[in-house]
């Protein structure tokens, strides 16, 4: 929220002393030497930035590290267990047809956010675009557009899909789904909006730091901006029009995600302890050092704490079924009501906190415009994240799913939640489903598949959907197979 953009000398001597008065007039050190273009559009950069609400943000996030506090009655948080049989169990059936009935109706709409800069895996675009099958390399979103289309074609509605992107990748992601026929879905029904940016900060005084003599360097505002970015963008009216009263969010790094899933969909809608609010999937922490935010009860409501955050001792304790007692791991799937979303959005005490990241950010020098290539992290990143808004939901609920079944980020090149380890498990699943339906699946010694394989959405959203499917009798050793 910032005010119009500087036009006229005397606006801009009063945007310098306003900047000085915040340390940070260094923004403007090459405006006399810039085109016209180049300076307007610095202004309106400028004028884009709550310069009122810089100077906290840089004592809280930067001169200090906010530190962590843990709270008092902090207990894990309870969940609905991935077997429904198990003891206190609950009808799924039930939920699966509730769930059916409101996507048959039109009332639930798919959400991705798409807008992060995908650092880690060091791929050139936007994230989407990445050739995530494992025998196909489809792109990350033609595989939700599949899953979207079967989807669609099983409960006879349209599903809306909203794509949040951000400044930095919104032209190529736009350009990306044309240039691919938008995979098949009706481009009516595909809404793209971009999110909000923070300026990135100077890592030792929380100087804005400048990408080039006329740009302050941005990153995009976290997962968390999109709260604000639905309604901004006009989604959320555009949600309200079509009738959207759900809404299925899911990252764009996860190519096993279930996009819209009807028994998640009905346990939030309709689950007696859930408002209908907001409502996330976990799925059990493999080990208590695995990086995954952990569902807790804080404060007496449901909040995820960073796996840094939580105390080892915590981290390592185990109930008396042996299982971690701080299990339930987020993998950032939840179910938003669409009432939600507004509501937050007309509440003026609603802001999320931020959260800082150490990053390496390209600049250039405010003092000589050289650009300056930082061998170790020189900035400071604020972002949002979206489960922080847990806390303002009125009886949020946390469902159980099995990892297998639907977690496989591309977050790295290599090693841990990479491309490679996602085209591991998209063999595993597919291997466990194929051999349900009775196909043979060549094994290795340790018991994992010997080929590689991936499913298409299209062919089979859940095992059942590939009884009676045209299926070979065996795969072999060394086999690669797209189905
Ligand atoms: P990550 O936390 O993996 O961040 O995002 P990232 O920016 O994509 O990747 P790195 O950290 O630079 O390697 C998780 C999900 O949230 C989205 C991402 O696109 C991804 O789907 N996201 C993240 C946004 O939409 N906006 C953001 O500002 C940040």
């Amino acid at each position: 929220m910032g005010s119009t953009a500087t036009t006229t000398t005397a606006d801009l001597a009063s945007l310098r002393a306003r900047l000085a008065e915040i340390g940070q007039d260094h923004v403007l050190n090459f405006i006399d030497r810039l085109d016209d273009a180049r300076r307007g559009a610095l202004l309106t950069q400028i004028a884009a930035i709550d310069l009122a609400g810089l100077p906290k943000l840089v004592d809280e996030y930067v001169k200090k590290k906010p530190g962590f506090v843990l709270a008092p009655d902090l207990a894990p948080a309870p969940f609905y267990a991935h077997d429904h049989r198990a003891e206190g169990g609950w009808d799924r059936a039930t939920y699966k047809k509730a769930g059916e009935a409101l996507i048959g109706a039109g009332k639930v709409a798919a959400f991705v956010v798409a807008g992060g800069q995908g650092s880690r895996l060091g791929y050139e675009g936007p994230k989407g675009c990445f050739p995530g099958g494992a025998v196909s390399k489809k792109p990350l979103f033609a595989i939700f557009a599949e899953g979207l289309l079967a989807t669609e074609r099983r409960y006879g509605k349209a599903i809306p899909w909203y794509i949040m992107t951000s400044p930095l990748n919104h032209e190529a992601t736009v350009a990306f789904f044309k240039d691919h026929h938008f995979f098949g879905l009706r481009p009516q029904d595909v809404m793209f909006f971009s999110q909000g940016v923070m300026p990135s900060l100077d890592i030792r005084d929380g100087r804005m730091l400048m990408a080039s003599t006329s740009e302050i360097a941005t990153n995009p505002d976290g997962h968390g901006g999109s709260l604000k970015a639905l309604a901004v963008s006009g989604a959320l009216a555009d949600m309200k029009k079509r009738g959207v009263e759900h809404l299925s969010y899911f990252q764009v790094d996860n190519p096993l995600v279930r996009v819209v899933d009807p028994v998640f969909i009905g346990l939030h809608a309709a689950a007696a302890d859930s408002s209908g609010e907001m409502s996330s999937k976990m799925i059990p922490k493999a080990y208590p050092e695995e990086k995954l935010g952990v569902f807790c009860m804080a404060n007496k409501k449901l909040d995820v704490i960073e796996y840094s955050d939580l105390p080892a001792d915590l981290s390592k304790e185990r109930g008396t079924d042996g299982r971690l007692k701080f299990l339930a791991g987020s993998i950032a799937i939840h179910v938003i009501g669409v009432s939600f979303i507004e509501k937050l959005n007309h509440d003026p005490a609603f802001s999320l906190p931020y959260h800082r990241a150490e990053k390496k950010i390209a600049c250039v020098d405010p003092a000589t415009g050289e650009a300056i290539a930082p061998a170790s992290n020189n900035g400071v990143k604020l972002e949002r994240f979206v489960f922080d808004a847990l806390a303002f939901a009125r009886k949020p609920i946390v469902y159980e799913t099995d990892r297998l079944e639907e977690f496989a980020p591309i977050k790295n090149a290599t090693g841990v939640d990479s491309v490679e380890s996602c085209a591991q498990l998209q063999t595993a699943r597919a291997a466990k489903w194929l051999e349900a339906a009775g196909v043979k699946i060549a094994r290795k010694a340790d018991g994992t598949p010997d080929c590689v394989l991936e499913l298409s959405p299209l062919t089979a959203l859940e095992p059942v959907d590939l009884v009676g499917k045209h299926l070979p009798k065996q795969i072999e050793a060394g086999a690669r197979l797209a189905l």
